[in-house]
């Protein structure tokens, strides 16, 4: 059904949650585009002194190329979990995870990973900083090439004229934009995202979450992100993907999130459904 011909017409989440919801299936965005990752029969088991404790179990899941999903689910259920193994930095024990057709055995340049602290080198500048990975993903390109991905970056997240301010005397804000500098001037085919604004005030994490979403809007990188902030996830994703609690935890259910491209807040917030989509996030959270 698309969201037009919803009858909702007021924004209240009291009087929403009364109304008729259906939810919507397709992203016409995605119609025509390739499945890129693809996660099946995923399983993983943690070794603990109480016995084997099985996090993940035949979790499937597939995103397409230029999706943006977010995932969402209780605290421990797995989802850093899921992205590590993904990301190729935590083994798979059973079950399978491909990236455009090739099994993941490991970390790779193809998979760009942004957690909640970018773990910089202190002592080096942004420049170096975003330089030291770009300098490993394309060692083939000029150092003038290097340095203009590099700074086309920098730039793009707000850090044009902090080119050479040392790590160390970067704000949490800032330190987490040259992680995201560095991570689409990678050029990865899927973008991996744990929580990366959950340790930023409410300002820094609405800035941020524009400023993710226009770089993202230029390049269209498969991205999946894990968030706690339900707001955050219908925001940005163009599907919300709801896991279960683990033990055992698999996807639970789905949301798709059918707003056009490019987003802008005020839009999203004052859109009929967005209260829809909300309360049946946090319902799925609440059971
Ligand atoms: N290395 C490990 N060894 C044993 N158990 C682990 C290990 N890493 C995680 N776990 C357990 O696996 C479960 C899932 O952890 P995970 O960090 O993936 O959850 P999460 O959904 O990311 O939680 P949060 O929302 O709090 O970040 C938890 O019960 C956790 O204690
Ligand atoms: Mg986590």
């Amino acid at each position: 059904m698309a969201i037009e011909e919803k009858t909702l017409t007021n924004l209240s989440p009291e009087r929403s949650i009364n109304t008729r919801f259906t939810k919507p299936d397709v992203n016409r965005r995605l119609e025509d585009k390739k499945e890129i990752l693809v996660i099946d029969q995923l399983k993983k088991v943690y070794p603990t002194a109480k016995g084997d404790y099985v996090v993940l179990d035949n979790l499937k899941l597939s995103v397409k190329q230029s999706e943006f999903i977010s995932i969402i689910g209780h605290s421990g259920c797995g989802k850093s979990t899921l992205l590590t193994m993904i990301a190729g930095l935590n083994s798979i024990s059973g079950g399978q995870i491909s990236v455009d057709n090739e099994v993941v055995h490991g970390a790779g340049p193809d998979r760009a990973v942004v957690f909640q602290s970018p773990s910089l080198l202190p002592w080096l500048s942004t420049l170096d900083n975003v330089m030291l990975g770009v300098k490993q993903v394309f060692p083939h390109a000029t150092k003038k090439q290097k340095l203009e991905i590099c700074k086309y970056y920098l730039d793009k997240v707000g850090l044009g004229n902090d080119f050479n301010k040392k790590a160390n005397t970067l704000s949490q804000g800032m330190q987490q934009r040259v992680g995201i500098a560095r991570a689409f001037a990678l050029k990865p085919k899927v973008l991996l995202l744990d929580e990366p604004f959950g340790m930023l005030d409410s300002l820094t994490r609405g800035e941020l979450q524009d400023v993710l979403l226009e770089v993202w809007n230029k390049e269209q990188i498969t991205a999946v992100m894990i968030t706690h902030d339900v707001d955050e996830s219908i925001f940005l994703a163009d599907r919300v993907i709801m896991m279960t609690s683990g033990p055992y935890a698999k996807i639970g259910d789905e949301l798709v999130i059918p707003f056009d491209r490019p987003r802008k807040r005020k839009e999203i917030l004052d859109h009929p459904a967005y209260y829809d989509y909300r309360g049946y996030l946090m319902d799925f959270l609440n059971h």
